[in-house]
């Protein structure tokens, strides 16, 4: 019997946007399965719990049998050993994106020499999007339509009403 090939696409998603859901389109046509990981560990404080990320992320790709989507806390290369994963997903839209997933791509592979990391490309539209982005044009009013699903949309305009 074949091997399932499964592939862990960390990151925080604060909120999800149509440029990570891009990337999860094009991982789940390569690999057998996504586990999309929604990191615990965060620098800056989110704008959406750790709840509501993971529960966007579900809605957003509920469609996909194979991907699936869950929370880590601590080494992604522990947590990747866990799932059974052999690859660490990743997409880059940037020079700008290419240092930092450079050094962790490296690191990682010092950690644990047989995962691989893979880089995706996104469609063209949506290389200049990022959640941060996102959060900063809608908190100012701007209209995010069209970058993030329908869903975040509305969650966005409660959240910075109410906040
Ligand atoms: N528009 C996009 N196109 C391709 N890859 C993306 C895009 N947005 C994020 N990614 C990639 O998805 C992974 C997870 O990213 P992350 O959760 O940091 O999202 P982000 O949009 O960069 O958010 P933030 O602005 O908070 O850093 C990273 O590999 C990142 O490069
Ligand atoms: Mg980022």
């Amino acid at each position: 019997m074949k091997r399932e090939i499964v592939a862990i696409y960390p990151g925080s998603f604060d909120p999800v946007t149509n440029g990570h859901l891009d990337i999860i389109s094009r991982g789940r046509s390569i690999f057998d399965r996504v586990v999309v990981a929604v990191s615990v560990n965060q620098e800056k404080t989110p704008l959406f719990s750790l709840d509501e990320r993971v529960q966007m992320l579900r809605n957003a790709t509920t469609g996909w049998d194979n991907v699936d989507v869950d929370r880590f806390e601590g080494l992604l290369v522990n947590y990747a050993a866990d799932r059974g994963a052999s690859v660490i997903l990743r997409g880059i839209r940037a020079v700008t994106d290419f240092d930092y997933e450079f050094q962790m791509a490296l690191m990682n592979r010092r950690l644990q020499g047989k995962l691989e990391t893979v880089f995706l490309v996104p469609a063209e539209k949506y290389t200049y999007l990022s959640s941060s982005l996102v959060k900063e044009v809608a908190s100012l009013g701007g209209s995010v339509e069209g970058l993030v699903p329908a869903e975040v949309l509305q969650k966005l305009q409660l959240k910075l009403k109410t906040g």
